[in-house]
């Protein structure tokens, strides 16, 4: 059978801005359900990358101070790029949308939409927000101000090239309604339902004024508008335009997590751009929601965000990944605060996880007697097979924060199996008793360590080095690591605490 593959997106992140943790959280999520999908043996292709073509792109050149506007734009890319990097982020590619590749496949896709006659000439008269690369309504704004950004927008008169939007309205809908699966959460399907139902207009996609993008193929004199633009990119990036083969094994896209503030780009002009081009829409768009940090809202002009490369150095990756997925339910909005960081840290992680490995570690790397026959006693079976259960129902629906705590209800069956068993006494009067009980423990610690792997892989990694799990099992599958029978016991060493203490 060919494997199966799983195409997943995040946004491309504007390269003005420095990575935030907000960023970082889209990031990560979608790196949890790559390796999610790469442990059900699909081929998972995983994009990310920058949007590079806006006039934020440029301002903040100009700004800087650098005349070289590609040189600043590669090295902010380049700042992206190795945060991702530096976070373990197992991205499969990382496009630019100032490269030829993309740029090439804009062009091609342009000239598709302008074929199909979904593309005139108007005149764009109204208000342009940079800060979101969008035009603004005047009924939007709050005190004159850009709704998202505390500065007005700019007035704009042009003669602008306009995509056919509203001629999708009726497609639009009906795919929505045949497809739940298609916008999630149910909240924001119903935002976008009524969005293009009631709101939605035809949109400008090229800017006449604006001296950085890509050039409208049928008129160089104007460049195509950012989003039109970058959207594309979750083509261009598997293929579009220069490798058919690819193209034809990673589009339609399983997922595009984006947050909440992007999803009428996502789920109203991204589908009906591809309607106009003939091409298939992406399976899903997932919006999560935004956090606060303690309670305020993230960004450069509140001068609070937080850099998750700095945090990811103080803390660990995997606690910063671990925190980010337990704390905030995917798709709902929730707050980022260290004092609920080190709560998690020393309850969840420190007394949890890594105690329960180190117990575990402790008693198995004691003598015991290794030629007893592996059985497990029924209980723990039950509760490994429950948990395995939810989780993969929980990773299947798109809930990584429940699929967390499904493990941690395993890691509590775990304490609790070793204050009722004894194992300290057992050791003493019965040895074969002795090592079913430790064999037990063992595979509950060997079941758990997989299943927190696509969140904390590196911790994963050190539990198996304790277990002595080689190469070979840990490359199983879910369902291979979730059938087999125990691990050799005889290999168990201990060693230092997964969570120490925090200062
Ligand atoms: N360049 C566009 C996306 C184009 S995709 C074709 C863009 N870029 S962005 O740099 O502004 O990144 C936006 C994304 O960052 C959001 O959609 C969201 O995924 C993430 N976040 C930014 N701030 C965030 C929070 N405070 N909380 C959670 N996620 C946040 O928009």
């Amino acid at each position: 059978m060919p494997q199966k593959s799983y195409t997943i997106t995040t946004p491309i992140y504007y390269i003005n801005d420095k990575p935030h943790i907000g960023h970082a959280y889209t990031t990560i999520i979608a790196d949890i359900f790559t390796r999610y999908h790469r442990m059900k043996g699909e081929d998972a292709f995983f994009l990310t990358g920058t949007d590079e073509n806006s006039q934020g792109s440029l301002d903040a050149a100009l700004k800087s101070g650098e005349t070289d506007i590609q040189r600043f734009i590669d090295a902010q890319s380049a700042l992206w790029r190795s945060t991702w990097d530096s976070l373990d982020i197992l991205y499969t590619d990382f496009i630019r949308t100032t490269e030829e590749r993309h740029k090439q496949g804009v062009k091609k896709f342009f000239l598709a939409v302008h074929e199909k006659g979904d593309i005139y000439k108007g005149t764009y008269t109204g208000l342009y927000c940079t800060g979101c690369e969008a035009f603004v309504r005047e009924s939007d704004l709050v005190n004159g101000n850009c709704p998202n950004h505390p500065c007005p927008p700019q007035e704009i008169k042009e003669e602008n090239y306009f995509f056919k939007l509203t001629s999708y309205r009726d497609r639009l809908l009906e795919h929505i309604d045949a497809h739940p699966d298609f916008i999630q959460p149910v909240s924001r399907r119903n935002e976008i339902r009524n969005y293009i139902e009631h709101h939605m207009e035809d949109i400008s996609i090229s800017r006449q004024s604006a001296k950085w993008g890509i050039p409208i193929p049928i008129d160089e004199s104007q460049v195509i508008y950012v989003w039109f633009d970058a959207l594309i990119n979750y083509l261009t990036g598997v293929g579009y335009g220069w490798n058919d083969e690819l193209f034809g094994k990673h589009w339609p896209a399983d997922m595009h997590v984006v947050g909440k503030d992007i999803i009428k780009f996502h789920c109203a002009l991204w589908p009906a751009m591809l309607m106009a081009a003939g091409l298939p829409l992406p399976k899903r768009v997932f919006a999560h929601g935004f956090f606060t940090i303690d309670g305020h809202k993230m960004g450069k002009s509140m001068g609070n965000a937080i850099d998750p490369v700095a945090l990811a150095q103080s803390y660990g990756n995997d606690v910063l990944r671990y925190f980010l997925a337990r704390e905030i339910p995917f798709g709902s909005d929730g707050d980022f605060s260290f004092s609920r960081l080190k709560e998690r840290y020393t309850a969840d992680l420190a007394k949890g996880l890594g105690n329960f490995t180190s117990r575990v570690a402790t008693m198995a790397s004691r003598e015991y007697n290794s030629a007893s026959p592996v059985s497990l006693d029924s209980e723990a079976k039950d509760a490994i097979g429950e948990c395995w259960n939810e989780w993969t129902h929980a990773m299947e629906e798109y809930h990584p924060d429940e699929a967390l705590s499904e493990v941690w209800n395993l890691i509590s069956f775990g304490d609790k199996y070793i204050e009722q068993q004894k194992p300290w006494a057992l050791s003493k009067s019965d040895k074969a008793r002795y090592t079913a009980v430790i064999q037990t423990l063992v595979e509950v610690l060997r079941h758990i360590s997989v299943m927190v792997y696509p969140f904390m892989p590196k911790t994963a990694e050190k539990i198996w080095e304790q277990l002595g799990i080689g190469e070979q099992q840990r490359s199983l599958t879910c369902e291979q690591s979730r059938t087999i029978s125990s691990v050799p016991i005889e290999h168990i060493t201990k060693s230092e605490s997964l969570f120490p203490p925090l200062p």
